[in-house]
């Protein structure tokens, strides 16, 4: 797909891989929605977008999980913008590892309404939209949760294998109406996610964001009759 002038929605724009993707993509000349929940980052994630080459740069500074705000604020980014081209499904949050009851109810809530039926929403807020498009494609930051079991992570793979599962079905379905869709199952990122769920891991030998961000890029930028339906991204 020609990536300049696309309209691009990036949920969890404000920081992290998303903050990345948006910048690679700025520097492509796509339009960029960014989604998140912090104003000051996303103001700054506007910012640097613009600076580096966006066509046009808004910022959408509300909570996922809240339903009422996440189907006005898809109605307003249809506004804005007239059409979407491209969702990038990215926002998510990580529980400290440790067995299931050691996490609230709280957490265990917040965690799968935030990676997962907040993703299903959206994307179905959207799909109409993406559908009248020439090309669409919808790709999903998943995780290498959503392939592995791995300990002390019950909740957080629930989550990423329900988006895997969800992506694998939505390519079915969507095989003939022209939009494409991806899942991103990558291992460790050298962000901030670990720490703000107070773990302490050895952030600097995992990937890079920005590197991760160049393979959403390339994962996106293939000819019309390539399409990488799954990629898996290691240490
Ligand atoms: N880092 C890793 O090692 C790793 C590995 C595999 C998969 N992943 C997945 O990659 C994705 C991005 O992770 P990351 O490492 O970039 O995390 P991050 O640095 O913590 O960034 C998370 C982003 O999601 C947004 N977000 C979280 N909860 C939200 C909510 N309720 N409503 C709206 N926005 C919300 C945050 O917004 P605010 O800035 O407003 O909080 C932020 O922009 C996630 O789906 C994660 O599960 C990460």
């Amino acid at each position: 797909m020609k990536l300049k002038d696309k309209v691009v929605v990036i949920t969890g724009g404000s920081d992290g891989i998303g903050k990345h993707i948006c910048q690679k993509l700025a520097s492509e000349g796509c339009r960029l929605a960014i989604l998140g929940r912090n104003e000051g980052r996303l103001e700054a994630v506007v910012a640097s977008s613009l600076a580096l080459g966006a066509k046009e740069a808004r910022g959408y500074a509300f909570d996922l999980t809240d339903m009422g705000a996440l189907e006005s604020n898809a109605e307003a980014i249809l506004t804005d913008f007239g059409s979407v081209d491209i969702l990038i499904n990215n926002a998510g949050i990580w529980h400290k590892t440790g067995p299931l009851d050691s996490i609230s109810t709280e957490m265990l809530i917040a965690t799968v309404q935030t990676n997962l039926t907040s993703l299903m929403l959206l994307t179905r807020s959207l799909l109409p939209n993406l559908r009248q498009q020439e090309e669409a494609a919808i790709i999903n930051v998943v995780s290498k949760s959503g392939i592995m079991a791995q300990a002390g992570q019950s909740v957080y793979s629930a989550t990423k294998y329900g988006v895997r599962g969800f992506t694998d079905v939505l390519k079915e379905d969507e095989s003939e109406s022209g939009v494409r869709v991806a899942g991103l199952y990558q291992s460790g990122t050298n962000t901030g996610m670990f720490a703000k769920a107070g773990e302490d891991v050895p952030n600097h030998i995992f990937t890079e964001p920005e590197d991760l961000a160049d393979v959403v890029v390339f994962m996106l930028s293939r000819p019309p009759k390539l399409w990488m339906h799954e990629v898996r991204v290691e240490l």
